[in-house]
């Protein structure tokens, strides 16, 4: 099957994950507090902040026409209200390398990381960041604008209420009492009610916050240097009823995904990030079924949920599609191959339905920082050796990059 023309093939990466060093940002705190969350700190990460130009070229190489990172605020306004033009510089001269090698640019905005002063101001949980949030994304079109392709907002500003639905995250009041929060805001002079950051905000607090976020960035963006299409990119699941859990599953997936699905409806595009479904059962969501293939995020191998993501995103939103994220962690890189190859026809099945898909992204580019779960789980198409930062392509980079050059499956 043919893509569509100027279909976007391409990986992604986000900024804390593969950069190296991003000392100003409240993960990197909450990975070196007392009693953290985190298996392992980001350290050096996969130093992309130097070595993205041999990246980009590898990418390029490989066949695809599309780059999608983030850039990092904690970077770009290390204080309020204090613009780093340096940095802005650096990210310029990053989007400029993808032109050179004929990469279109899809920069998300906000990838999970937040300047240290945010964090300590509330963070996600205050309403006064959609204006902070705001403020920056005029400030760094006004610097990037000319060299974007497509700008993503907020990268999975859904993520908590579907962390938390798993189980991964408990409830507020557990966050709200969690000592990593309180060591956190020790460190920043702040009482731990002051304190958030947004992979561990309270959801009762922040759900409106990264709406109106997301709402006042996009119009900053649409405002600015360049023309580009604005969106925001969501974590799904496919959601199934077993037996029993169709009022359980409706009412979850409305709440982790339908509502901001309507608020995507006067965006340029949707992206969706899916990596496997969810089932549920009357009392809520289910583990694993038994007998089902797990990845080493401890979830199912599962790539038809991208099809049915996809289906349900564009039926909700009805504006077109971007794969933003579609991936998975695992030594064995033929089974990437396979999840690829089932994914990527539930794409073409899909198209052949007339649903308006632009793009596709796989997660990740490079094998990288994978959060709380520090670098053991491998999604990446190249391989990064921690000790020298040598890059390694994998088969499954190829086979992509094929695809993506003959823009055919
Ligand atoms: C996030 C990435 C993450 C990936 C794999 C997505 O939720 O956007 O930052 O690494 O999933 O877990």
């Amino acid at each position: 099957m043919k893509f569509p023309d100027g279909f976007l093939w391409g990986a992604a990466t986000a900024a804390h994950q593969v950069e190296g060093n991003n000392v100003n940002c409240d993960s990197w705190l909450l990975e070196h507090v007392e009693r953290s969350v985190f298996m392992e700190r980001s350290g050096d990460a996969c130093d992309h902040y130097h070595r993205y130009p041999e990246d980009v070229a590898l990418l390029a190489m490989l066949g695809f026409n599309a780059y999608r990172f983030s850039i990092e605020w904690a970077r770009i306004e290390p204080e309020e209200g204090e613009f780093s033009l340096a940095q802005l510089d650096h990210y310029r001269r990053m989007l400029a390398t993808c032109k050179q090698h004929g990469l279109k640019t899809v920069v998300t905005i906000h990838h999970f990381t937040s300047p240290r002063w945010l964090a300590a101001r509330g963070g996600w949980e205050s309403p006064e960041t959609a204006r902070r949030f705001a403020r920056y994304c005029e400030r760094a079109v006004e610097h990037l604008g000319d060299l974007i392709d497509v700008a993503c907002t907020l990268n999975e500003l859904n993520l908590g209420i579907l962390l938390q639905q798993w189980g991964f995250l408990h409830i507020d009041d557990a966050i709200l009492k969690a000592p990593f929060r309180a060591a956190a805001a020790a460190a920043c002079g702040v009482d731990p009610e002051s304190f958030s950051s947004f992979p561990f905000c309270v959801r009762s607090r922040s759900r409106d916050v990264l709406l109106e976020a997301h709402r006042l960035g996009a119009d900053a963006l649409r405002a600015g240097r360049g023309r580009f299409p604005v969106g925001m990119t969501l974590a799904m699941t496919d959601m199934q009823p077993a037996a029993g859990g169709e009022d359980a599953q409706r009412r979850a997936r409305y709440q982790a995904e339908g509502i901001f699905l309507e608020a995507a409806r006067r965006d340029d595009f949707i992206g969706v990030q899916t990596y496997t479904r969810q089932r549920f059962g009357p009392q809520g969501p289910l583990g694993p079924q038994p007998g089902v293939e797990l990845t080493q995020m401890g979830y199912e191998f599962w790539p038809e949920a991208l099809e049915a993501t996809i289906r349900y995103a564009y039926q909700q939103a009805k504006v077109p599609v971007i794969v933003t994220e579609n991936g998975l962690a695992t030594d064995d890189d033929q089974r990437r191959i396979a999840y690829l190859q089932r994914a990527l026809a539930g794409v073409t099945r899909c198209l052949s339905d007339g649903i308006d898909i632009r793009g596709y992204f796989y997660w990740s580019a490079l094998d990288n920082f994978e959060w709380i779960f520090g670098y053991a789980p491998k999604f990446g198409l190249i391989a990064v050796d921690r000790e020298s930062q040598r890059r390694t392509v994998k088969p499954s980079a190829s086979w992509l990059g094929n695809i993506a050059r003959a823009n055919e499956f």
